[in-house]
């Protein structure tokens, strides 16, 4: 059966988006493809082929399950990192597997100890410290027990890394506590080698912090966005285009493409309202294309009346409510529509083109939102 929309991720732009910053980072720092929410949308076995075949050789991950799906699409080896959520009991299949692992507090690195001693494989893990974000990571006034016990544990654990997160290096708003937080991050760091503790990695910045922050690229970068070709924020790209040579100011390219047809057409009468309520009537005699994507496939409900998409190189605007299988769209005048005619959700269609950013602007709706909401089931094809 065939499905009513479906995606295309292309591993040309990929390709250039990855060029792009491995030209902005230099030659030597890792870059770490982040992966997590079905890798934004994209689906992780298309990315994982994708970006191995673009030279990556470093994944994240929110989860235990994504790692998963990581380590059995993966046909490098490659070195897998879970950022946030695991369960105590999945960490000997982790380390036996060789994935790594954050550490933000002392029960999940006691749990770590104990089952690298039991199987006598070390746990490959990062620790995550607190610099002013708030979320996980261990505090200031941890750091001895800590250097200890990762003294004591040498055996048992592999540091591959120290790490944080930024809170918001894509907006100028958190300019201040940013630099806070890279102050901090260098406290901690001379602390450990004080104690003589050494890390594989220093890593600590996402696509905005790499884009803008210059310093924070160390080691390792943790690249999720900017590696779906898409900037952070509109910031990141003001702050970036005056450094953008002249012949490609806009160098990171979008994968994804997302299209569905037309599955029905229907002529509404002046004064006639569209759909369910009354939330649309017909200003004129009218014709619409209904197109089978609802906010069950992703399409969000607040794209009621505002969201477009393109059919025959022609914007059409969604009337009505978006329903959880269906839109209705207007059929502009004079134009003339068939069914199984092409709509393009996401992407472009004789030179216009719908990008997730002006579809995600018009709800408010951040690109990472929207695309980590595109359901599984849609089927994603690469191409070339
Ligand atoms: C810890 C961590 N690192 C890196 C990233 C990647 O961020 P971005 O998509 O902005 O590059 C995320 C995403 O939220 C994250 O949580």
């Amino acid at each position: 059966m065939i499905a009513t929309s479906s995606l295309e991720i292309s591993s040309k732009a990929y390709r250039q988006n990855i060029n792009f910053l491995r030209s902005e980072i230099g030659p030597k720092p890792v870059i770490s493809a982040v992966v997590k929410g079905n890798a934004y949308g994209h689906g992780i076995a298309q990315m994982v082929q994708i970006a191995e075949k673009a030279g990556i050789r470093h994944f994240s991950t929110f989860s235990s399950d994504e790692a998963l799906e990581v380590f059995n699409h993966s046909k490098n080896s490659s070195e897998i990192m879970i950022l946030g959520m695991l369960y105590l009991e999945e960490l000997e299949e982790l380390i036996r597997k060789g994935i790594s692992f954050y550490v933000f507090d002392f029960i999940r690195l006691e749990a770590a100890i104990t089952i690298a001693r039991k199987i006598k494989i070390p746990a490959k893990i990062h620790i995550e410290v607190e610099t002013g974000f708030h979320r996980t990571g261990f505090e200031w006034q941890d750091r001895e027990r800590l250097a200890s016990k990762l003294l004591e544990s040498q055996e048992e654990i592999s540091l591959e890394g120290l790490c944080t997160h930024y809170a918001g290096a894509e907006s100028v708003s958190n300019f201040v506590r940013v630099k806070k937080q890279i102050a901090s991050y260098h406290e901690f760091k001379a602390y450990f080698q004080g104690k003589g503790i050494s890390f594989k990695k220093f890593h600590t910045a996402c696509s905005a912090a790499t884009l803008i922050f210059p310093e924070t690229i160390m080691d390792m970068v943790r690249i999720g966005i900017a590696g779906y070709g898409f900037w952070p924020t509109k910031e990141t790209y003001f702050a970036k285009l005056p450094d953008l040579p002249a012949t490609n100011k806009n160098p990171l390219k979008r994968l994804i493409t997302w299209k569905s047809t037309v599955m029905s057409i229907k002529a509404v009468k002046m004064a006639e309202f569209i759909g369910y309520g009354n939330s649309y009537m017909a200003m004129e005699d009218m014709q619409m294309a209904i197109v089978p994507v609802g906010y069950g496939h992703g399409f969000s409900r607040l794209l009621s009346n505002q969201g477009q998409v393109l059919i025959q190189g022609q914007f059409c605007q969604v009337v009505g409510t978006v329903t959880m299988n269906s839109i209705a769209v207007k059929i502009p005048k004079g134009k003339s529509v068939q069914l199984g005619d092409e709509v393009i959700l996401i992407g472009k269609q004789k030179g216009k083109e719908i990008s997730v950013a002006s579809f995600s602007e018009s709800t408010q709706q951040v690109n990472y939102e929207l695309l980590t909401r595109l359901p599984k089931d849609i089927p994603r094809k690469i191409v070339p």
